[in-house]
């Protein structure tokens, strides 16, 4: 009866949010330009505002009067006016950092009518997945960049994974190597106490090739941190650097980005993570 229950909590826990507010999802790449996509339902008038928030903050407003850019946002966020006058409110948002990721998982549109303020209508949610890539070269070391400096929770505890798979695990001293990765990966311990969980990655492989993901250990659970997609290139062979570049499907980075929603989901750990921060 007690396990029923149970399940049963998870089962709504894990469909909830999905069938009340499927969240578009927007993969950017650091340094690029990501669009978060929002059209109008109704015109935008005079005293219309258009917000959007990261976590309830929020990044960028625009009224007819001007808009208003918040920090750490600088000369990087827009909706172009004359979007905007066609109904067009999609967020433009340059130079793509790995943080954008970290701290602004969920972007809410909020449509305020300046006559009733407080009184927001939410148009939609993005989640913007900022994915960062590295190349390597067969047999050489490769830097999984992480770094948690910037975030107020700061653990000694970091896991690696690879899809559901673990690749790396620190717990302070402790440390713990993924099937086919024994004696080539590292945290140093030293460097992940100052908030950098960088993956060091020897003698990488072909078949390394894959999007990983780096996780902070809080309390009993995982917070996603950061995603890195490795791709690994033989370099006796030019052709063959430019068949593994052709050869990363988007349904395999669809799947693998499938496999970690479910993982992530039930726990929903990012918003705690998210949350904790602003605090
Ligand atoms: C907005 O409208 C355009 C065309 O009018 C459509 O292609 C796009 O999918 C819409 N986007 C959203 C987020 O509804
Ligand atoms: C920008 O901020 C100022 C001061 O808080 C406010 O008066 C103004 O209405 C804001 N502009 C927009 C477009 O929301
Ligand atoms: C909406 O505006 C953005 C730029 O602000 C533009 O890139 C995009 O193509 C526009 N979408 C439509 C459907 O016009
Ligand atoms: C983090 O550590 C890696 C090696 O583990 C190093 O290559 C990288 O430069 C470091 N990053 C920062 C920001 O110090």
């Amino acid at each position: 009866m007690i396990l029923l229950s149970i399940s049963i909590f998870w089962l709504s826990v894990c469909v909830d949010p999905i069938s009340a507010d499927p969240p578009i999802t927007v993969e950017a790449h650091v340094g690029s330009t990501a669009l978060l996509p929002c059209n109008l339902s109704k015109v935008f008038t005079q005293t219309s505002v258009i917000q959007w928030r990261a976590d309830n903050e929020i990044v960028f407003e625009r009224s007819f009067n001007g808009a208003n850019v918040s920090k750490g946002y600088e000369g990087r966020v827009d909706v172009p006016e004359d979007e905007l006058r066609k109904g067009n409110c999609s967020l433009v948002l340059k130079d793509v950092r790995i943080t954008d990721h970290a701290f602004y998982k969920s972007f809410v549109l909020e449509h305020v009518e300046a006559t009733n303020t407080g009184k927001a209508t939410k148009i939609n949610t993005v989640q913007l997945d900022v994915v960062q890539s590295v190349s390597a070269q067969v047999g050489s070391t490769a830097v999984l960049p992480c770094d948690w400096r910037h975030l107020s929770i700061q653990t000694p505890h970091v896991e690696w994974r690879a899809g559901r798979k673990t690749v790396f695990e620190r717990l302070g001293k402790e440390s713990s190597q993924g099937e086919g990765y024994e004696g080539r990966v590292d945290v140093p311990e030293e460097l992940l106490l100052k908030g950098n969980c960088s993956l060091v990655l020897k003698n990488v492989r072909v078949t390394d090739e894959t999007l990983y993901s780096s996780y902070m250990g809080v309390k009993n659970s995982k917070k996603l941190v950061q995603k890195v997609k490795l791709s690994a290139s033989e370099n006796e062979k030019q052709h063959n650097s430019f068949i593994n570049c052709i050869k990363i499907p988007k349904q395999t980075a669809e799947v693998f980005k499938h496999m970690q929603e479910t993982e992530e989901n039930p726990s929903s750990d990012q918003h705690t993570l998210n949350g904790d921060e602003e605090k």
